[in-house]
C-alpha cells in the first residue's frame, strides 16, 4: 500500500483554493481505500516566518482540524499528525542539511518568491531558508510515495527528491523517493482570488473560506470583479478574466443549471448569452452564490458539529500523531544505521 503525506501550515483557515488544489484530492484518496494517509499540521514550519507571533493564535491547530473534518477527511481513514509531535522531524534535517548547498536553497523558486514577498532581504531567518530541508524531512520521515500538493509546492517536492537521491547514493538505498501529485484539472490547480488576483491567498484578503457563513459568502460573491466594460446588462461581456466565470468553470455542472438556473442548459449557453449582451452581473452572481452555497453548506454544518467537541477533535490529532511517531521512528532508525550512527 502506498503512503501519502500532505500538510498545511496552521496559519489561518483553509479556503476553497485549498479545496480544489489539494483537499479534494485527499478526500478522494481517502475514499479509494488504497492508501495509508498522513495529513500533517505543520506547526513548526509556521514558526519559520513568524517566530514571535506564533503563540498568539492558540486555536490555530484546532481551526485547521475543523477545516479538515469539514471537507470530509475522516479520522477513521486518515492519520492527522501534528508536526511538533514527531521527533524524527527534528533529527532528520540535521543529516539532510549536509547534503544541500546554500546556493541550491536560495534557488528554490518558492523560497525565493516568498523571501521577496515578505521583504526579508538579507535578514531572512536561517530557519526560513532552511524550511525546504525540514519539509524534505516531513516527507521522507513518513516514507511517503505520494505528496498531493498545489503547484506552488512542487519545488519543495523537487528538493526533497534531490535530498532522497543524494542520501541514497551516499549511504545506500534508505529513503523512499516521493512524487508530487497535482490535481488533474489544470484550471483548478490554482484558483484565482475573489479580486481577480492570480492567487487566492490567506494574506491577500481575497479568499472564500470553507467556514464562511452563507451571508459572508453572499457578500464576497456580490463584490466580485467581473468585466469592467460590462456596465449595463445590455453590453456585451467578457468571460475571460471574469472572476465569476472562472469560479463557475471550476464549481458548476449541468445539474446546477437544472436546479438553480433552468433558463440555461449549461455553462456554454450562459457564457454565450453573457458575451452577446443582455445578461446582467447580478444574475450570474446569484447563480454562483447558489452553486457555492450548495457546495459549502454541508461542510459548514459538519464544522459546526465538531466545533462543539474540541476534546474529541484534539483526540483525533493525538491518535494520528502517535501512529506517525511509530512510523517515522522506524525510518529514523534506518537512517541512523545507514549513516553509521550507533549511539
Ligand atoms: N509547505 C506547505 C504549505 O505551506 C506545508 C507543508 C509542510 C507540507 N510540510 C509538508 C506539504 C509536507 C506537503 C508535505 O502549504
Amino acid at each position: 500500500m502506498k503512503t501519502v503525506l500532505t500538510g498545511d501550515r496552521p496559519s489561518g483557515n483553509l479556503h476553497i483554493g485549498h479545496y480544489v488544489g489539494s483537499l479534494k484530492k485527499r478526500v478522494d484518496m481517502q475514499n479509494s481505500g488504497q492508501y495509508e494517509i498522513f495529513v500533517m499540521i505543520a506547526d513548526l514550519q509556521a514558526l519559520t516566518d513568524k517566530a514571535d507571533r506564533f503563540q498568539k493564535s492558540p486555536d490555530a491547530v484546532f481551526e485547521v482540524m475543523l477545516d479538515y473534518l469539514a471537507v470530509g477527511l475522516d479520522p477513521r481513514k486518515v492519520n492527522f499528525v501534528l508536526q511538533s509531535g514527531i521527533p524524527a522531524i527534528f533529527e532528520l534535517p540535521m543529516y539532510y542539511a549536509n547534503l544541500v548547498t546554500q546556493a541550491r536553497l536560495e534557488r528554490n523558486p518558492t523560497v525565493k518568491s516568498e523571501i521577496s514577498d515578505k521583504k526579508f532581504g538579507r535578514s531572512v531567518p536561517v530557519g526560513f531558508v532552511f524550511y525546504p530541508i525540514s519539509q524534505a524531512a516531513d516527507i521522507t520521515a513518513f516514507g511517503a510515495h505520494l505528496v498531493p500538493v498545489g503547484n506552488d509546492q512542487m519545488p519543495m517536492i523537487e528538493q526533497a527528491r534531490e535530498i532522497a537521491a543524494d542520501f541514497n547514493r551516499i549511504y545506500g538505498e534508505t529513503l523512499v523517493m516521493p512524487d508530487g501529485l497535482l490535481s488533474e484539472d489544470k484550471r483548478s490547480q490554482r484558483l484565482i482570488g475573489t479580486d481577480g488576483g492570480a492567487k487566492m491567498g490567506k494574506s491577500l484578503g481575497n479568499c472564500i473560506y470553507i467556514k464562511d457563513s452563507a451571508a459572508e459568502l453572499r457578500t464576497k460573491v456580490m463584490s466580485m470583479y467581473t468585466d469592467p466594460t460590462h456596465i449595463h446588462a445590455t453590453d456585451p461581456g467578457k468571460v475571460e478574466g471574469n472572476v465569476v466565470f472562472a469560479y463557475l468553470d471550476v464549481f458548476c455542472d449541468d445539474t446546477h443549471f437544472a436546479k438553480f438556473f433552468p433558463e440555461y442548459k449549461n455553462l456554454d449557453e450562459l457564457k454565450s448569452h453573457y458575451r452577446r449582451g443582455g445578461l446582467g452581473d447580478v444574475k450570474i452572481k446569484n447563480f454562483l452564490y447558489a452553486v457555492l452555497d450548495e457546495f459549502l453548506a454541508p461542510m459548514r454544518s459538519r464544522r459546526a458539529e465538531y466545533q462543539k467537541n474540541k476534546a474529541t477533535v484534539m483526540a483525533f490529532l493525538a491518535k494520528g500523531t502517535a501512529a506517525g511517531v511509530k512510523k517515522t521512528n522506524e525510518v529514523l532508525a534506518r537512517v541512523r544505521k545507514a549513516i553509521g550512527i550507533t549511539s
